[in-house]
């Protein structure tokens, strides 16, 4: 039987030294009934122990196959939920502190997306006229309202493929909540910058005539990353002045111009394996969240890839480091002693329809 929950002021104040013999020890205890999934903006204390890591999409994955009695999610909020839809239904997700979640996430609410459905409604039908498209960092019931309106999930890794499936299905998208994924994904399909259009949530009709939203292929909500912002094209160029020779990689959800001055855009995943895959001696110029910069740095100094940093300014995803030792500790301890913490369980209906979005997005072929 499980004896009462271990409380988290007794780990607040624990050395993380102390915490990662302790986490070690949990995970002897767990074997083969807990799996840890880690994403690659992790704390470097926190990724050590992952069983799996990844970008999204291949978490995503994952949680689909593993077949662990619980998954300890190492992420954000999002990410658990979309491991706690596609898993099966006796497995349990564990997101090791609460308050992890993604600013970028939190620019969308149903409410907001409904009322632009609403507004949309006056100029166009949009069931008949518009696929919604939400990237994967955005809260269940987006991924419902998806599913319930013909629309489906994209992730950094199969935006644009996602985007030529949508625009197969009706003539124009909604897109939300990350304008620069969308942007960045509609150019690479092809579609003019001049028949995007971004649709400012906090204005009616998005801010946009009727025109406007009649000549847009792209609605584009206007939500950011506040992590990718920071990335400037004049970092880029200030750098290329002094290394002409140098490689420039970032991920799509940075600005339009830093994606169009950069050599390689893609997910955190395509990231770490292109510069580990880099020729030795060549350098690397790296517009992501400083976790991922820093470890990516360390683990292919020794062939002798120099990886930098894109920002003077440290950019780093402040709730991805929410998950610390102390409460991966907490939580693998209860784990141990039979207490599930923090699960993470999304509520019918809307685990049902956002699972329809995001099987339509596993199902779709993309390059
Ligand atoms: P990836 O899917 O590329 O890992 O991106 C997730 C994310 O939140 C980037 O900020
Ligand atoms: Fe969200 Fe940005 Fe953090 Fe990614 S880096 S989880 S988009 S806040």
């Amino acid at each position: 039987m499980a004896t009462p929950a271990l409380a988290l002021d007794l780990y607040t104040s624990l050395e993380d030294e102390t915490c990662d013999a302790r986490i070690r020890a949990a995970k002897e205890k767990l074997k083969g009934r807990a799996v840890i999934l880690g994403h690659h903006y992790q704390r470097e204390e926190v990724y050590r122990h992952a069983d799996l890591t990844g970008d999204s999409l291949k978490l995503a994955r994952f949680a689909s196959q593993v077949d662990a009695e619980t998954i300890v999610f190492c992420g954000v909020h999002f990410m658990a939920e979309v491991a706690d839809i596609l898993s099966r239904p006796e497995q349990k997700v564990i997101l090791p502190d609460l308050a992890a979640g993604c600013s970028m996430a939190d620019m969308a609410n149903l409410a907001k997306v409904e009322t632009a459905w609403r507004e949309l409604a006056t100029v166009l039908e949009p069931d008949a006229d518009i696929t919604p498209i939400t990237y994967i960092n955005s809260a269940a019931d987006l991924k419902a309202f998806c599913g319930r309106h013909g629309g489906i999930v994209c992730t950094s890794t199969n935006a644009r493929g996602i985007l030529e499936w949508a625009f197969k299905q009706r003539g124009k998208v909604l897109f939300f909540p990350d304008q620069h994924l969308g942007r960045w994904s509609g150019h690479k399909l092809g579609v003019p910058l001049d028949e995007m259009a971004v649709w400012d949530f906090n204005r009616s009709m998005g801010g946009l005539t009727k025109e406007q939203i009649r000549k847009a292929k792209i609605l584009l909500w206007n939500g950011f990353c506040s992590v990718h912002q920071m990335f400037q094209p004049e970092h880029i160029s200030n750098f290329k002045k002094k290394y002409p020779d140098a490689k420039v990689i970032c991920h799509p959800e940075c600005a339009f111009e830093v994606c169009l001055k950069s050599d390689y855009v893609g997910s955190t995943e395509f990231i770490q394996k292109t510069v580990h895959a880099a020729a030795p001696g060549s350098r690397w110029l790296v517009g992501t969240e400083l976790n991922l910069v820093n470890r990516l740095h360390e683990e292919v100094k020794h062939k002798g890839i120099n990886v930098h940093f894109m920002s003077p300014m440290v950019c780093m995803c402040s709730t991805m480091f929410r998950i610390d030792p102390q409460h991966f500790a907490w939580t693998l301890e209860n784990l141990a002693e039979g207490n599930v913490v923090n699960q993470i369980k999304v509520p019918e209906p809307d685990a049902s329809q956002a699972r329809i979005a995001l099987e339509r997005m596993l199902s779709v072929k993309t390059v």
